[in-house]
């Protein structure tokens, strides 16, 4: 199921564009980072998506997305200019990453992200939202959530690794904003993005910022994403 070392290093060789994927164009939302289509993203997502991948594998090459997806989030945070002195003596000008930030995760299938922002930022606060379907309205109700109390000061990196319709992600960001949140302080992290979802996050939303790693083709009459992944949290966490 890995790469071997070889099929690696000819991939990286080749500079790792995905030749082989139609890569559906960005849509028009300019606060969208979509990681660049490689080769090597696309066989880790060409992995997670395969029905057949066993629940270890599922896990393993979803936290390296995710780890990829986090590191471009942290791209998005500003810097202030910060001077050092190297061992060598001499004085190197670079950058210090400006705030705190902290993580909220979408449960059940958000948490699966924290690992990957615990292990770029340590000791990271996260906090949590759930939000279910409500039975009656059909519509996405939030059930609970507790989240950092200074969380209005900090930089906010939601977490849900598909967004499907939008639904859930847009009351999270309403909770978000009730506890304070500035919206252009709040990075959307996710794996696979429908064109549906970022259209209503963007029609409420415009301000916030989203990281996804790849962008699909739409939704099914199920509101799966196609041809998506699946369940994430029942592949990740019960496969
Ligand atoms: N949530 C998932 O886990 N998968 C989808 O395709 C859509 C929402």
């Amino acid at each position: 199921m890995a790469p071997s070392a070889s099929s690696a290093s000819t991939s990286a060789a080749r500079g790792g564009s995905a030749d082989a994927v139609v890569v559906p164009p960005l849509p028009p939302h300019t606060n969208v980072r979509r990681l660049p289509p490689t080769q090597q993203l696309n066989a880790l997502l060409t992995l997670i998506r395969d029905t057949h991948t066993p629940r270890s594998d599922f896990i393993f090459y979803s936290d390296r997305v995710i780890r990829l997806v986090v590191e471009e989030g942290l791209n998005a945070l500003p810097t202030l200019p910060k001077t050092v002195v190297t061992p060598t003596g001499r004085e190197y000008s670079g950058l210090s990453f400006e705030g705190r930030i902290c993580g909220v995760s979408i449960l059940r299938a958000g948490e699966a992200m924290e690992g990957g922002l615990r292990e770029v930022c340590r000791s990271v606060r996260i906090g949590k939202i759930l939000i279910q379907r409500d039975e009656e309205t059909a519509k996405p109700k939030l059930f609970y959530a507790k989240l950092p109390s200074d969380i209005a000061q900090r930089w906010v990196m939601l977490l849900d690794p598909m967004l499907a319709t939008g639904g859930s992600a847009i009351q999270a960001i309403e909770v978000l904003l009730s506890h304070g949140v500035a919206p252009e302080r709040i990075l959307f992290l996710n794996l696979i993005a429908s064109p549906e979802g970022l259209q209503n996050l963007y029609a409420r939303f415009p301000q916030v910022q989203c990281v996804t790693a790849w962008i699909d083709e739409g939704l099914d009459e199920m509101n799966y994403i196609v041809p998506g992944l699946g369940d994430f949290g029942n592949r990740f966490y019960s496969g």
